[in-house]
């Protein structure tokens, strides 16, 4: 199959660098957002999201490769949705920005065109949602065009070469649909490509990050049980893993993200009756921002009117996402419990939160500072050297959730350092 003009929808995380990675492979390529900001930013030469290496690979893509950015899918040879599927309130899938991207293909899908969905979907999505849409076009799904599934698994911050390097899902519809995907994806993958069926493709990434929400959930209750039983869990954990057929994976203030912290959700919503493990797992993880708190409390006698300053708000260390993040979820317990926070996120200083203070430089959320609450694992903040922090802080109190820091350098500095999961971590 020849693939000379492409259309993605969605251009953010998955979609943009996509899109450019394409594009900067002599295919000629239409990236499609319903956000204006978005495609103004694009059209500015501004790319709105930050993930290393994508503003560079935009700016040539837009300037001198082929991408151009549009509100509507044109016609192409080939369609990719990379649009959000969040979940509602009641954990349960929101499908809504699939079906709107799957609506506005419908006009412009052609005879011999490939439609590849890469949101992350609850199985049977491809299958009985974005095919019947699709067919409203009068075209015959597997006859008229093809269809398939194929999952999206980057890490962001590596998610340029993570694009081009990881192994490949592409599930179709029948054969020929996984066939046209392979050959649409080598435009500019290196890595494995592996076809199946688009169910199992579903399955497969939905597994994956299950899997380790389950193993995260695990790690997280044994923070639990060493903080009651007078045990360091990070020393436990390392010396549980050498064994050769152990992999303890690492606690911390909880579990959030676009991904992990929402996928289970969609198998437990497909098929509640299967899934108590999964739903256990993520009601762990959820729960464990509220453990933080618990250990706040207690080192610091009560949290109610003592100045914190939380230390990032991002889902994981190094990213700019705050999406479902655990940072996001302690911080607004303790304002619920009365403490007076200050938060300090470098990779989004804007980022308000009712009811607390958001530091524009780290300086200024030191200052003032009862406790430092180490919530993000950002290199920044893992660089920090406790004896210059001592002479910016009136705090002498510091709290790790996330194995960021060095115990002994923090209490040389004249700090009680506490860690999540650590009861050995009291002061000297
Ligand atoms: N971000 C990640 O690291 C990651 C990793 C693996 C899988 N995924 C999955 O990939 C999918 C996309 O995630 P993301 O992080 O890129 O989301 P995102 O929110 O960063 O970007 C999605 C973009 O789609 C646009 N959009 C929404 N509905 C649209 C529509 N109908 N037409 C055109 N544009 C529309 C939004 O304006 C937004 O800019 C999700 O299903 C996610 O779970 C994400």
């Amino acid at each position: 199959m020849k693939f000379n003009h492409i259309c993605i929808i969605g251009l953010g995380y998955i979609g943009l660098p996509t899109a450019c990675m394409l594009a900067n492979k002599v295919v000629k390529v239409t990236g499609v957002d319903s956000n204006p900001d978005v495609i103004k930013s694009l059209i500015d030469g501004q790319v709105h999201i930050h993930e290393p290496g994508l503003q560079e690979v935009a700016e040539k893509a837009l300037h001198t490769g082929g991408l151009h950015v549009s509100d509507r899918p044109v016609e192409a040879d080939a369609f990719i949705i990379a649009v959000p599927t969040p979940f509602y309130d009641d954990k349960k899938a929101d499908l809504s920005y699939v079906r709107s991207a799957a609506e506005a293909i419908v006009p412009v899908l052609c005879k011999g065109n490939l439609v590849v969905l890469e949101s992350t979907s609850p199985p049977l999505t491809t299958q009985n949602i974005v095919l019947p849409i699709l067919e409203r076009s009068g075209l015959k799904a597997g006859e008229d065009f093809q269809l398939a599934y194929s999952p999206e698994r980057v890490l962001p911050g590596q998610i340029l070469r993570e694009l081009v390097e990881n192994a490949r899902v592409i599930g179709g519809i029948d054969e020929a649909s996984a066939q046209a995907g392979k050959e649409l994806y080598r435009i500019f993958v290196k890595g494995e490509i592996i076809l199946t069926d688009a169910t199992t493709a579903e399955m497969v990434k939905l597994m994956e990050n299950t899997c380790r929400d389950v193993n995260i959930a695990i790690a997280n209750e044994f923070s639990r049980l060493a903080d009651r039983f007078g045990v360091d869990v990070w020393e436990a954990i390392q010396i549980a893993n050498r064994h050769p057929r152990v992999k303890i994976l690492n606690p911390g203030p909880g579990v959030g993200g676009h991904c992990i912290s929402v996928d289970p959700w969609f198998l437990v919503e497909a098929a509640p009756d299967l899934t108590p493990l999964i739903r256990t797992a993520r009601e762990v993880n959820d729960a464990q921002p509220e453990f933080v708190v618990t250990l706040l409390e207690r080192v610091l006698h009560g949290v109610k009117g003592k100045k914190i300053t939380a230390l990032g708000l991002a889902f994981k260390q190094d990213v700019d996402d705050l999406r479902e993040s655990p940072a996001v979820e302690v911080v607004h317990n303790l304002v619920k419990a009365g403490a007076v926070i200050t938060t300090y996120e470098p990779f989004k200083t804007g980022f308000q939160i009712e009811g607390v203070t958001a530091a524009k430089s780290l300086e200024e959320a030191l200052a003032e500072a009862d406790c430092l609450l180490l919530l993000v694992g950002h290199t920044q903040f893992r660089s920090l050297l406790p004896s210059t922090i001592a002479k910016t802080t009136k705090a002498r109190i510091a709290v790790d959730t996330v194995n960021g820091w060095k115990k002994d350098e923090w209490q040389a500095a004249g700090f009680d350092f506490y860690r999540l999961g650590d009861r050995k971590s009291k002061p000297e």
